[in-house]
């Protein structure tokens, strides 16, 4: 039976109560945590948002039909408890942070009954995510979720502050718009009015964002939702939010300044860290030779090593073809591991192979100075000695090389190297370590498309030195963008934009662009520029991202309320799903494949 709340108001949230309340006569309401029958005495946890606090219903002391009702109360009920705080009877309970009160109840309603939850409320669970995410308004009551998602919101009021502090202004703009280039698939909705046309879910507002720009809105900000039709990782979603900013007459040192000022903020005010700044700049290409990946955890060390030249005439055929190729060999030094055993090396292997390599060689300096190695027998003493000293191997090491081209070498020790230092413990947890990578090539060649494709976007300006190279030599151009990492993860990034006509044509050109679906595509972008555009650059977060980082989650899911899994659906509301014939008649659209149900 539900009662009303009529004539009952509620006072405080359970966990804001304490000691200095002790005699005040309060009413809290919330949801029964546990409740423990002791014959004359009933103990309640109840908990809301705030936390837990312990009701006392003692026999004799309250109305008979109130304590009647407290011994019928389950877990999850809703309840109103009227009633006044006192100090705890019984042992104070540290765990809590109302541990040394109570409230003696004087009056009870019961707001909403619950049929048992199928899984508890409660921290750290180990219940299966799956069944979490069928029912995951039961799963958001969880202490745990609780936390990162009120964090979440404190992280965007803090974030949203300082721009504002900046002179940043507020603007939304459209969900229901066309395909703005981001390299991923796009989000389809299909229009009714005009059969056949489909509008595209924004990948992100770059597009409206440089269009604000030639508006005259200068500094521009916005907390939006974007959409991807990408495979799914531990940090991505095909809905995520991003801090996106726009900012007119400014370069790139512009864009980082105000940036690093806000993470200095958000650190400070949210985790009492402080950032050091100014924060790292590295080149994309060091990046790449140090670390193999254009997003370096920069908390321990284990760089690569290019060894090519030591190799490159040396009698191990594996790594002198790899660089007649026009590869290269590079190792890692995995300090103290010489005595790896067999099958783990054979593990490192079957996982180089994984990230695409063709295999990986490997070199254990024994303690006596010996060697044992994949390929020594292949090459003389003294290049092994050479060899070995390039990767400063002492007696204890174990060194790992792979031989093929940059692209593959840089991946498959990247990864290694990661992984490495996770199973071996070489990672700080307690450290953020920013880093903004720098100089990035303006394009990558898509084996795929057998083309040029935009590594940022096709709006992001090459250094001006290297304008000439955009259509005799494409890879030889870098691009005036920037990315933030933290712990290894890319949370945003950003560039100088073009705005100069004349570039921009040559760069759409470099990318296969014909002028005819330029337009076609984004005209009203190249039009605006007609007009008067300021110089401008810009920057988006990856908000979800973030959250992630600052609440240490693995999982970007625990910091989004109602997440997508693998597969892009949601496993509560069972969306994707199919719709009626008439909704389908309506918009024009004959459906030729129907999958089974999700
Ligand atoms: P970019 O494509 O790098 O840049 O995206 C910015 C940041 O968004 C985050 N991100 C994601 N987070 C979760 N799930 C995803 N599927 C996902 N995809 C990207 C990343 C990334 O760094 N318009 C440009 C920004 C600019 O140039 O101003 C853009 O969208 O953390
Ligand atoms: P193979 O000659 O293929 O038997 O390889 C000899 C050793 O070199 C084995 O330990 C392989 O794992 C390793 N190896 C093979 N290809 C590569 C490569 N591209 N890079 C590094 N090591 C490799």
């Amino acid at each position: 039976m539900a009662e009303s709340m009529r004539g009952l108001k509620r006072t405080c949230r359970c966990a804001e109560l304490d000691k200095k309340d002790i005699g005040r006569e309060v009413t809290v309401m919330g949801w029964v945590q546990k409740q423990r029958n002791k014959g004359s005495i009933i103990f309640v946890d109840m908990r809301d948002r705030s936390g837990i606090l312990q009701i006392i219903f003692e026999d004799g002391k309250i109305d008979k039909e109130y304590f009647t009702k407290a011994e019928k109360l389950r877990s999850e009920f809703v309840i109103a408890v009227k009633g006044k705080v006192t100090m705890r009877s019984g042992a104070v309970n540290e765990n809590i942070a109302t541990g040394a009160i109570e409230i003696r109840a004087e009056e009870l309603r019961v707001l909403s009954e619950s049929d048992t939850p199928p899984f508890p409320i409660e921290k750290d669970i180990k219940t299966k995510e799956e069944l979490r995410l069928k029912y995951r308004y039961l799963d958001l009551r969880r202490p745990d979720l609780q936390k990162n998602i009120l964090l979440r919101s404190r992280i965007a009021q803090v974030v949203r502050q300082f721009l504002v502090d900046e002179g940043f202004i507020e603007i939304e703009t459209p969900m229901l718009t066309k395909s703005t280039p981001e390299g991923a698939r796009d989000y389809l909705v299909p229009s009714r009015v005009h059969k056949g046309a489909f509008y595209a879910l924004p990948q992100s507002p770059q597009l409206f964002k440089q269009l604000l720009m030639c508006s005259g809105y200068d500094r521009y900000f916005q907390i939006v939702k974007c959409f991807r039709d990408e495979d799914l990782r531990a940090d991505r979603q095909p809905e995520f939010t991003q801090i996106d900013m726009e900012l007119s007459f400014v370069d790139e040192d512009d864009v980082i300044d105000v940036n690093e000022r806000l993470l200095k903020r958000l650190f400070k005010e949210i985790l009492n860290v402080d950032i050091e700044l100014p924060i790292q700049r590295m080149v994309w290409q060091e990046a790449m030779d140090r670390f193999g990946s254009d997003k370096p955890d920069m908390r321990f060390g284990m760089e690569l090593k290019n060894v090519s030249d030591i190799v490159k005439d040396c009698g191990f055929a594996v790594f002198s073809s790899a660089i007649e190729a026009g590869g290269s060999v590079r190792g890692i030094n995995v300090e103290g591991q010489a005595k790896m055993p067999r099958k783990k090396i054979d593990a490192l292997i079957d996982m180089a192979k994984d990230f695409g390599a063709k295999g990986l060689a490997y070199l254990a300096v024994n303690e006596d100075g010996t060697y044992k190695s994949s390929f020594a027998k292949f090459m003389k003493e003294d290049e092994l000695t050479k060899l070995v000293s390039a990767m400063a191997g002492k007696a204890g090491d174990l060194l790992l090389f792979a031989a093929d081209k940059d692209k593959v070498v840089y991946d498959v020790l990247g990864n290694l190297r990661l992984k490495l230092a996770d199973t071996l413990g070489l990672i700080d947890k307690n450290k953020y370590k920013f880093l903004w990578v720098t100089e990035f090539p303006e394009f990558e060649y898509s084996e795929e498309q057998g083309r040029y494709l935009a590594m940022h976007h096709p709006f992001t300006m090459p250094f001006e030195e290297d304008i000439q190279y955009l259509t005799s030599s494409p890879e030889k151009v870098r691009a005036r963008a920037y990315d933030i990492v933290l712990n290894g993860s890319e949370i945003g990034g950003g560039s100088v934009r073009i705005h100069q006509d004349d570039i921009q044509e040559t760069m759409l050109k470099a990318l296969g662009f014909t002028e005819e679906r330029a337009h076609e595509q984004f005209g009203f972008l190249l039009d605006a520029f007609r007009y008067g555009v300021p110089p401008h650059a810009g920057l988006a977060y990856g908000f979800d991202r973030l959250v992630m980082l600052m609440t240490k989650q693995d999982n970007i899911r625990d910091v989004i309320a109602f997440p997508k899994v693998k597969d892009a659906s949601c496993l509560m509301t069972n969306a994707p799903d199919i719709v009626e014939d008439v909704q389908l008649e309506e918009l024009g659209i004959q459906v030729k494949e129907t999958k089974d149900r999700i």
